[in-house]
């Protein structure tokens, strides 16, 4: 028996079998993502009709480079490097988008939800930034717009955040969202690699974006973070309110300082809905090793999400890589060829914060500072004294070597590392400034501790 049945996006039909959807996919950019994508949906295509009952195929895959994709086992026929050959195919129900950047990627997933196709992308860049442009041209065609591959790679955290946590408030999240840093700062302070090595390996591995810049200095994270906390508080959380520091400054000496006092470092997104408004920020900090995040190695992600109904749950798994991202990416083309109905944020989408919404830039954590003082009698009690005089107490004070060093000014100095409790922003500045106007030492790192 045959019937029409309803497309995926709802503007296209087509003569299948009664007991079986099928529907076409185009991919476009033929990267990383992309390539794991190709493979993962021909390699699977009859397991996903016999689990999912829908025949999903590859009909067109835009690239730059139709014979670097012919060597990479693309059937020629289905390359293009036209868009419009895309858009305009009818046989094409759902576009994957894995170009990144949010110049030809933002057109061409716009041109695709004008023409009623759904849209699956990975790009957090294009999500954070414009995801109420594309909401609003997906809702007047109807089509759904997904994006899980977008956030901590193969890990579902949109889908939880979007079905499985609705019941809750979540009060806060806190999470490695970033594999290239995460496995940057794992060789750093598991092998000593340095930190160039380290990064061309993660590029290699498939891991960084094309900029790393955006890895490494947090802007990734930050991206992720802010569709992550607007998903989470039900609230737009645009990534311009996020404090944001990456981890190319950050000192090898001060991950093995960090170790011997039993932290160690990695790149965090804290996201908290308080009485006093929302804080997001993405940072280095360090955690104590007995923590639950001290453990995420290499490219793996974690996010740790409270809700007042469920407490505390942890999502875990790789955040990068051709093939976790290509399982995310997969799973919303299986979601979106096999549900009619389309769910859009649940908050107001909008470019800007609502008005009404605060956010908190004061925040409070506890520090690690590494100081280079004078090598004299009476500096301890200096220093001691300026934490005290803007009142933050102190957890512990440690002379790690009695070596001399040069400071930032080439002054031959002794280190001293300061862990303080929870301390202002406002506060912990106003200390550091006052230790370099003392002449007696020099802040050299300041470092955030979660505990
Ligand atoms: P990639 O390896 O650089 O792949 C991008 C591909 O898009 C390249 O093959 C590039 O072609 C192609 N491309 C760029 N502009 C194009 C255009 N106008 N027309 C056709 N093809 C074009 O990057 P990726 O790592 O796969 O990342 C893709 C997206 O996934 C990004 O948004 C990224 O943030 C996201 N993402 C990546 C990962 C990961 O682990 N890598 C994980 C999650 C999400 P050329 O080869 O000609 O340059
Ligand atoms: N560059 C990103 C990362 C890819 O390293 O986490 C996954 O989004």
């Amino acid at each position: 028996m045959k019937k029409n049945i309803k497309q995926v996006n709802g503007n296209s039909s087509k003569e299948v079998n009664a007991m079986t959807k099928k529907v076409g996919v185009a991919i476009l950019g033929l990267g990383v993502v992309g390539g794991g994508t190709y493979q993962t949906l021909t390699k699977h295509r009859e397991y996903y009709l016999k689990t999912q009952n829908v025949d999903i195929t590859v009909e067109a895959v835009l690239v730059r480079n139709k014979e670097k994709a012919v060597a990479q086992g693309v059937p020629a026929e289905i390359l293009t490097d036209n868009i419009a050959e895309v858009i305009a195919n009818p046989a094409v129900d759902i576009v994957v988008e894995t170009i990144g950047g949010v110049d030809a990627a933002k057109d061409y997933v716009l041109a695709a939800l004008r023409e009623g196709k759904a849209v699956v992308t990975a790009n957090k860049e294009l999500v954070c930034k414009y995801s109420h442009e594309l909401e609003r041209v997906a809702k007047r065609t109807g089509c759904g717009i997904y994006y899980e591959a977008s956030c901590v790679g193969g890990v579902p955290i949109i889908r939880t955040l979007l079905d499985g946590v609705q019941a809750n408030r979540v009060q806060e999240m806190m999470g490695i969202i970033n594999g290239t840093t995460n496995y940057i700062l794992t060789k750093m302070s598991q092998e000593g690699a340095d930190y160039a090595d380290a990064l061309k390996d993660a590029q290699k591995l498939g891991y960084a974006e094309a900029d790393p810049t955006n890895d490494v200095e947090g802007f990734d994270a930050l991206y992720k973070l802010s569709i992550l906390s607007s998903l989470a508080f039900h609230t737009k959380v645009p990534y311009t309110k996020i404090y944001r520091e990456g981890i190319s400054k950050i000192d090898s000496k001060d991950i093995a300082y960090g170790k011997s006092l039993g932290y160690t470092l990695k790149l965090l997104a804290i996201g908290k809905n308080t009485e006093k408004g929302i804080e997001v920020r993405v940072h280095p900090t360090f955690v104590p090793n007995a923590h639950p995040l001290a453990s995420v190695n290499d490219s793996f992600n974690a996010v740790y999400l409270k809700g007042d109904a469920v407490g505390d749950i942890m999502l875990y798994g790789r955040g990068a890589g051709a093939f976790p991202t290509a399982s995310a990416v997969v799973s919303d083309v299986i979601y979106a060829a096999t549900h009619a109905e389309v769910k859009y944020s649940t908050f107001k989408n909008t470019a800007t914060a609502d008005s009404s919404v605060k956010f908190v830039s004061d925040f409070e954590s506890a520090y690690y500072v590494r100081l280079a003082v004078d090598d004299e009698a009476g500096v301890l009690a200096k220093m001691s004294g300026i934490f005290g005089k803007y009142g933050i107490s102190l957890v512990a004070v440690s002379q790690i070597t009695q070596k001399k060093e040069p400071d930032d000014e080439g002054i031959l100095r002794v280190p001293l590392v300061i862990i303080t409790h929870k301390t202002t922003e406002t506060q912990i500045k106003n200390a550091m400034t006052k230790i370099n106007a003392s002449g007696m030492g020099k802040v050299q790192a300041a470092i955030r501790v979660e505990s």
